[in-house]
């Protein structure tokens, strides 16, 4: 039975929208069980993942819900071994959950840029290094990091300094993890949104204004909806993309070639 012997186990932090719930949606069906994870400081916040936990068990794919701020020590490796307990094994990691803070030097505080990098570089730090044995063993082990362009984009009138410390921080892990990964087969790539439209649930640090001038920055003229990066989240995730690693993908419109 698939639910007994899955083709694959795959834990997706912030899963409760955006980005995270439509990996969720894509990948979710017979042969994948899932891990899904929020922070859920909020009552609503775990609704929310209980419904995208619900949408893909109708899709056919057994799964675990987990919560907890990936700030706080321990909670990272945590995930990763109550995946192990609940599911025996664990082959993929989609490390997606944070968040965007657009204060400038002089304003933002050390504490905001201390939890952007627990929250981001320093949890997948923890889970990778928590799943390092089951990635290793796993005949179809994937990691996707999702960054961010303010990684990338340096405007004067758009700039995120604790963000791009911390998603910067992220992908130099996930370029190091790929290299000592490689032998076994197991991938890890980073996907880099550009500006993406929130699910009303969503956590934004743009105003209605601001949304408005990023659609002008946009080369293609649009911001990119969830999905876009699902479809290269799920891509990555694929048996077909086993030869791509250590990759940087920006999926994006063209915002970090204008
Ligand atoms: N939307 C954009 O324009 C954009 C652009 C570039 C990069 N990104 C990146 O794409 C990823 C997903 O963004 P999104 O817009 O789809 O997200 P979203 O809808 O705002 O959801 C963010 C998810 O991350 C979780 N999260 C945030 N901080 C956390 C923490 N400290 N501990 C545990 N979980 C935490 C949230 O949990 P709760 O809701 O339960 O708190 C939620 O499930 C993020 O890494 C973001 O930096 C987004």
């Amino acid at each position: 039975m698939a639910e007994n012997n899955p083709d694959r186990v795959v834990l997706i932090t912030g899963a409760a929208s955006g980005i995270g719930a439509a990996v969720c949606r894509r990948i979710a069906g017979p042969g994948c069980s899932l891990v899904l994870h929020t922070r859920g400081s909020q009552d609503s916040r775990r609704q929310d993942l209980e419904a995208v936990a619900q949408q893909a068990e109708k899709a056919g794919s057994p799964v675990l819900t987990l919560f907890g701020d990936l700030s706080e020590d321990g909670l990272a490796s945590g995930l990763v071994e109550q995946s192990l307990v609940h599911f025996g094994r664990l082959d993929q990691i989609v490390s997606n959950a944070g968040f965007a803070d657009r204060r400038p030097l002089g304003e933002v505080d050390r504490e905001t840029l201390d939890r952007s990098l627990r929250a981001m570089p320093g949890a997948f730090f923890d889970l990778v290094t928590a799943a390092l044995p089951t990635l290793q063993d796993s005949a179809w082990g994937r990691v996707v990091a999702v960054s961010s362009f303010v990684a990338h984009v340096y405007a004067a009138d758009g700039l995120f300094p604790a963000t791009a410390a911390a998603k910067a921080g992220l992908e130099s892990l996930a370029k190091s993890l790929a290299v000592q990964l490689a032998p076994t087969g197991a991938t890890v790539n980073c996907v880099v949104p550009g500006y993406t439209r929130k699910d009303a649930t969503g956590h934004s640090a743009l105003s209605e204004e601001g949304w408005q001038r990023a659609i002008g920055k946009t080369p293609n003229g649009r911001i990119a909806e969830p999905d876009d990066h699902a479809a290269a989240v799920s891509f990555l995730l694929s048996r077909d993309a086993s030869h791509i690693t250590g990759q940087v993908i920006h999926v994006d419109g063209g915002l970090t070639l204008a």
